[in-house]
């Protein structure tokens, strides 16, 4: 058993600015499933929304999150998180992350535009923000004795004692299959998305909704689930499946056109190509259903190339790999899975309903992006939460003595129940069985067709129960067979498959990245959807 005051869950933006932070007066332990850099945020191209330019200001900025939002917000952490976000930005570039610079701004950086931004607001490294990110917290981090580091560590389920409080977590390492018990007092889930629950997606393959699937599993509430964003611009190509084509290219004046090349947005937005995201993917998936094509064009060949190679060098050196040069040639571009707003609901300091277990960052659900999120707003969520929860943390729970034993800290009755689980558990063996591959491909290709973009009453009852099909089968066989990091996340992509379907079902209406055909309007009272374990 390893024991820490932190235990941290996750290695984006949101899990190392805590750890950080926290290990400047706690022990710190941070697991991640993979590598550090194995990350949603290290993904990210777009860059951290906040107001620094003389012509914008915060009262925009927050109007443009409420509208981006359709009702759902908390307009008062929306307000704390706009006004907080240059403190919070000036703590990424004290770390020494690097962002683009412009002498000709009033701000001095190169501050980037996308859709629903009524001004440039985005702090960005070219087109490689996430990744200029994670290099300079990850040298924090990794030179900082104060905080202990498990990689290839997999998180199984919590473990909340008999009085309600989560006191820790059963861990898979994945290299020798054997669990491990890691115990702390605060326990943060730091996992990001769950954008593999789709079969088109933009996300990682680690973004199998791990944290929500198990704060769900030990009664947490969990909110929102129906509201998952849809990027419209994935880059079309049968071998690079994920690739985001940043909406900062359509912030630069990119065009939408059809495969005969008409530009087609107008017909569904004044605002055209810097619509939100749901008006842009929903355009989208309608002229594709209409003419049957596989992919749409993102045109952006009219701007300079000197400047297109330089704004975007990693998007234009991933396009040259497959014979696309972006100066020239029009990018195939599809929508896909992107980024989930609802996730573990949690209070204004990041507290979820379970004692002791905090969420932040894109497993969280903290009512910043409401139905549906402002690009650039994730990443500045996860670092506002990030230090919520240290604040809290700071004020709360600063003075409790560390627990000396297993026992102590999860009380023997807990202990007692939990060492069967241990001790079958310990021989395992690893493979993508037959079994394995046939329910994981099918609850992706279920997600897709019938909780994907345009929604209808009856392809989500279909879903609903093939999903809680396949999730029984799930459930019933992981109790008796081996574990593994693959047995894990298909457990859990099924769990968040069916807590989308349950969530979308109990909506009537649509609003924001919820589209239901057979309820096109929005109602007048806007109410978040929550969903706990019986
Ligand atoms: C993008 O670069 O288009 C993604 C930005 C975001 O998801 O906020």
């Amino acid at each position: 058993m390893k024991q820490s005051d932190y235990l941290i869950i996750g290695s984006g933006i949101a899990g190392l600015s805590l750890a950080i932070k926290a290990a400047q007066n706690s022990s710190v332990v941070l697991i991640t499933k993979r590598t550090l850099d194995d990350c949603n945020t290290a993904k990210a191209q777009g860059g951290i929304a906040c107001v620094s330019d003389e012509k914008d200001s915060f009262e925009s900025h927050i109007k443009d999150t409420l509208t981006a939002g359709a009702g759902l917000c908390n307009e008062n952490m929306v307000e704390k998180m706009v006004k907080e976000a240059p403190q919070r930005v000036k703590e990424l570039l004290d770390w020494g992350v690097q962002f683009s610079k412009d002498e000709k701004t009033s701000s001095g950086y190169a501050l980037g535009l996308e859709a629903a931004h009524s001004n440039r607001r985005i702090f960005h490294s070219g087109d490689m923000t996430g990744k200029e990110i994670e290099r300079a917290l990850i040298e924090k981090v990794r030179s900082n004795k104060d905080i202990e580091i498990f990689e290839e560590r997999s998180a199984i389920d919590l473990i909340v004692n008999e009085e309600g409080k989560c006191v820790g977590v059963f861990v898979l390492d994945n290299a020798v299959n054997k669990v491990e018990v890691f115990a702390a007092k605060i326990i943060v889930l730091a996992c990001g998305g769950a954008g593999k629950t789709y079969l088109y997606t933009t996300n990682p393959d680690i973004s199998t909704g791990d944290a929500i699937a198990m704060a769900y599993r030990a009664g947490a509430d969990i909110a929102n689930m129906e509201f998952v964003q849809f990027h419209p611009t994935c880059l079309y190509n049968k071998v690079e499946k994920s690739f985001l084509i940043s909406e900062a290219i359509r912030g630069e004046s990119g065009i939408l056109r059809l495969q005969n090349g008409e530009p087609f947005m107008k017909k569904y937005h004044p605002l055209k190509e810097l619509a939100s995201r749901d008006i842009i993917s929903r355009a989208i998936d309608k002229e594709l259903k209409n003419s049957g094509d596989e992919f749409i064009y993102l045109d952006i060949t009219h701007k300079n190339s000197d400047f297109l190679i330089n704004r975007f060098p990693g998007i234009y050196a991933k396009c040259k790999e497959y014979g696309i040069d972006i100066t020239k040639d029009m990018i195939p571009v599809v929508p896909a899975a992107h980024f989930l707003c609802g996730g573990i609901k949690i209070d204004e300091n990041g507290r979820a309903t379970i004692k002791n277990l905090y969420a932040i960052g894109e497993c969280a659900c903290s009512g910043i992006h409401g139905a549906n999120r402002l690009a650039s707003n994730s990443l500045l969520e996860g670092l506002v939460y990030a230090h919520r929860v240290f604040e809290d943390v700071q004020s709360h729970c600063g003075q409790d003595p560390q627990s000396n034993s297993l026992s102590d800290i999860m009380g023997q009755a807990c202990n007692d129940a939990l060492k069967p689980f241990l001790e079958n558990r310990n021989s395992v063996s690893q493979n993508k069985s037959d079994y394995f591959m046939k329910d994981w491909k099918a609850i992706r290709h279920l997600s897709w067709d019938y909780l994907g973009i345009t929604r209808t009453n009856e392809g989500l009852s279909i879903a609903l129960k093939k999903i809680e099909a396949i999730k029984r089968e799930i459930d019933d066989n992981f109790t008796q067979t081996d574990l593994s990091v693959d047995a894990l996340e298909l457990r859990n992509i099924a769990a968040i498959a069916q807590l989308i379907a349950q969530s979308a079902i109990s909506r009537k209406e649509s609003r924001g990245a919820h589209y239901n055909a057979d309820y096109p309007n929005i109602l007048a009272q806007a109410q978040d959807t929550v969903i706990r374990k019986r």
